[in-house]
């Protein structure tokens, strides 16, 4: 069922887990908070009370729905001081946080604390305390999206989970996104049950954790152009990648020549349902989550899904840009991610990625994308939604993105098929799944 790369916890001599960084430094806080009120017993009481208030409303929240506050510290941390230190750190070609300057963060005590924070002490603010340093999550779902370059990422993530020493399990099961209740609730458990730090992907629709009162882990995510991934898609199903078509039709015997020769055009013109809602609403589930409704095209699902992205998500990326994915998500995630861009970009990954992906066979006529455009319609409200945060995400970190044409007019569609080069991708990903959901919708 599932695979696990590295089961090891952390090296022995380091023992200061993501975890235990945290509640060293809010001890601190609470211990600040304190010092004003040394003689006095009642204001000592008082401020325990708060703090205990503070915490069992904020668990509250969580159980309730409310962004992970791992999400929000970290979100805070870039809104409160982003800009400065991330874009000055970003020039010098540094990494940010290094283990050694964490250390130094904790040996300096409560007195630096107070320091860098002026006056202000954790009473005055009236809520949590600024995080001086990037908070760590300790437990990261990767929900893959099918098609999307996940299987380049998961290749990095084995490279990355020996180097960082984290606990990689990737499914492989690759047709099953969408879950019963009771699979929801054993597969949660099953994910909150690794050792932390830990980092969970598989092709699965949003799962909602706090919805049954387990843990909300941090979520990141990459989508693409969706177009270019249904085309991907088509075509990969039909002649299979870089190991061959020859290979891929061994593979696929079941597949009948009506099917597998089908042309693109007359698939889409001609309403194929391969080719049609809902089976073309594809990549918005996957973050609207498990409800029958996130299923069906339409606005609902959107809003839903946005909301979800901007509660849950700590970064979707877009494919387009994957090297400032890789380079964000090395910045927010650096215990899991520190290190892989030069992984990335070394000659021997590179030689690996020359397996291009994809066969692409046809670009179908300017009509056929035209019709499929809007049938996407959907989709594409999303993707330039996560594309307009991703981007913001980079300003905010100092990068500057390059402009590109907004994805609606003609000559965006003319050249769509040639943009994005074709990433690794799973090796299997048919659509089982979609009949299964189909089925599932009309016996709830
Ligand atoms: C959960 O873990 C158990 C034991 O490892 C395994 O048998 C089961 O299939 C897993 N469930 C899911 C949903 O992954
Ligand atoms: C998750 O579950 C909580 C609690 O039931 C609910 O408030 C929240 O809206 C759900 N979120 C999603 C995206 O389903
Ligand atoms: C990729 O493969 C092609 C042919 O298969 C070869 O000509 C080319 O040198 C390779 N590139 C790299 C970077 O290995
Ligand atoms: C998923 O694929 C496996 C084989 O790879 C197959 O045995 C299983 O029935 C499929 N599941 C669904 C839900 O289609």
């Amino acid at each position: 069922m599932m695979k696990n790369f590295s089961s090891s916890p952390l090296h022995s001599n380091n023992n200061q887990t993501p975890n235990h960084v945290r509640e060293r430094n809010n001890r601190n806080y609470s211990l600040l908070s304190a010092l004003p009120l040394r003689f006095s017993l009642r204001g000592y009481g008082f401020c325990m009370a708060t703090l205990f208030l503070f915490c069992f409303a904020s668990l509250f929240y969580q159980l309730n729905g409310g962004p992970p506050k791992i999400l929000l510290d970290i979100r805070q941390y870039l809104g409160v001081c982003g800009k400065k230190h991330w874009s000055g750190k970003m020039a010098a070609g540094r990494l940010f946080i290094h283990k050694e300057r964490l250390a130094r963060q904790l040996v300096s005590g409560p007195n630096a604390h107070k320091q860098r924070r002026g006056e202000s002490t954790f009473l005055d603010d009236h809520g949590p305390p600024a995080p001086n340093v990037l908070p760590f999550p300790s437990q990261v779902v990767y929900n893959r999206v099918g098609k999307c370059g996940s299987r380049t990422v998961v290749i990095l993530l084995r490279l990355l989970a020996e180097k960082h020493q984290f606990n990689l399990v990737s499914s492989d099961i690759h047709n099953k996104t969408r879950l019963t209740k009771h699979e929801q609730v054993d597969l949660m458990k099953n994910i909150s049950n690794i050792p932390q730090p830990f980092l969970y992907t598989r092709h699965v629709h949003f799962l909602n954790f706090t919805r049954f009162r387990i843990e909300q882990p941090v979520y990141i995510n990459i989508i693409r152009d969706p177009i270019n991934r249904f085309l991907s898609n088509y075509f990969f199903r039909r002649f299979g990648d870089w190991r061959g078509e020859q290979n891929h039709l061994i593979r696929t015997p079941g597949m009948k020549d009506d099917e597998r020769y089908l042309d693109i055009n007359v698939c889409i013109l001609e309403n194929y349902p391969e080719c049609s809602n809902p089976r073309v609403f594809y990549i918005i589930p996957y973050f609207c989550g498990q409800h029958p409704q996130c299923r069906e095209p339409g606005v609902w699902a959107l809003e839903r899904a946005k909301q979800n992205v901007q509660e849950n998500y700590l970064l979707v990326g877009i494919l387009e840009e994957l090297e400032d994915v890789l380079l964000l998500l090395e910045r927010l995630l650096p215990h899991y991610f520190t290190g892989v861009l030069s992984i990335y970009k070394s000659p021997d990954y590179k030689k690996m990625g020359n397996m291009t992906g994809t066969v692409r066979k046809h670009t179908p006529t300017l009509e056929a994308l035209q019709v499929l455009y809007h049938r996407m319609r959907y989709e594409y409200e999303f993707y330039n939604f996560i594309r307009d945060q991703f981007h913001l995400m980079k300003k905010k970190i100092g990068l500057k993105s390059v402009s590109q044409p907004p994805a609606h007019s003609p000559s965006f569609l003319r050249e769509l098929a040639l943009r994005t080069p074709e990433p690794l991708d799973e090796d299997e990903e048919f659509d089982t799944d979609l009949e299964d959901a189909n089925s599932w919708l009309v016996h709830p």
